[in-house]
């Protein structure tokens, strides 16, 4: 059944260190999805930490808290018909190597870390990211 739904994105510092971050909004302006919220910010590597602790187990975790607080990020509220699942159709693959043609990461992902740009996983985990950075 198809639902309209929230999805967060954010647009990594490898990213907005490229000034992608206008042309990866229009990106998704253009597949239909609606930007309710979005502010640029920078956050503390603890505040990574708590982000992404459903990681805090994998080698990589470490390196991924340094990397998502190393600089400037855009979040982002996007809103769709099954947002979550066409967000990450619409990211592509983790590694932008394996990335389909067409897809964000494939088109401006330099590496598995810096893949410019993350995308909730879940109905369940967007709120839980949603919140996380929008929660007032
Ligand atoms: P993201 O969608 O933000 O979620 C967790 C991030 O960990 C992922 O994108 C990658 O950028 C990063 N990462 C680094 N190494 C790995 C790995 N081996 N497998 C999965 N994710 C990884």
């Amino acid at each position: 059944m198809n639902s309209v739904e929230q999805t967060l994105s954010i647009v990594k510092p490898d990213a907005v260190e490229r000034n992608l971050d206008n042309e990866i909004k229009e990106i998704f302006k253009n597949k239909g999805f609606i930007i309710l919220k979005e502010k640029k910010i920078q956050i503390e590597k603890t505040e990574a930490e708590r982000f992404y602790k459903v990681h805090e187990t994998k080698p990589f975790y470490n390196d991924l808290c340094a990397y998502l607080s190393s600089g400037p990020i855009v979040v982002m509220v996007l809103e769709k018909e099954n947002a979550v699942m066409a967000n990450r159709e619409l990211m592509g693959a983790t590694n932008p190597k394996d990335a389909k043609d067409g897809t964000i990461r494939r088109k401006y992902g330099i590496s598995i870390d810096k893949n410019s740009v993350h995308g909730s996983d879940s109905v369940e985990n967007a709120k839980i990211e949603i919140d996380f950075f929008f929660k007032d």
